[in-house]
């Protein structure tokens, strides 16, 4: 049985409350509970971890490595910046999705870079909390 991490960098613990005009009222919790009921839809094994700290981002990759098929990143606002997460990704070789609630070509100058979309199969962008069920179906089809 493929094994999915789902992953959500920081400020992602907010969703809710957060700006909801821009990320919606889904909560976190709503979001990985719907993750895990989709995965075990199609038979995938979905665990969720989220954290606001670069480090432990980068160590739940290296961690994945030989545990999880695949990863659905949410990096928040570390896509932009980080290296650190963009060199995990690279150095672990497990397929990544970046996956991001708002259209962040849409947004701000700042945010249409994003440091790690080179190293992954690909982005999704824009859906809300429905990308992540996108994401889970990308992903698994790319195993495939
Ligand atoms: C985000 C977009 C980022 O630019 C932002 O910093 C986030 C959330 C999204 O899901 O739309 O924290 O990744």
């Amino acid at each position: 049985m493929p094994s999915f991490l789902v992953l959500n960098g920081p400020n992602l613990n907010l969703l809710g409350t957060r700006q909801p005009d821009v990320y919606g009222s889904t909560t976190l919790s709503d979001i990985e509970a719907d993750c895990v009921t989709y995965g075990t839809e199609k038979g995938i094994s979905i665990s969720c971890l989220q954290s606001n700290h670069e480090g432990e981002l980068v160590d739940a990759i290296h961690a994945a490595k030989g545990t999880f098929s695949g990863i659905i990143l949410n990096a928040g606002a570390y896509t932009h910046t980080s290296i650190a997460l963009r060199d995990a990704i690279s150095s672990v070789e497990l397929p990544v999705i970046e996956l991001h609630l708002s259209n962040i070509h849409a947004r701000e100058e700042f945010r249409h870079t994003s440091y790690i979309a080179a190293v992954v199969i690909g982005q999704i962008c824009g859906f809300g909390s429905a990308g992540y069920r996108l994401a889970i179906d990308a992903l698994l089809g790319h195993l495939k």
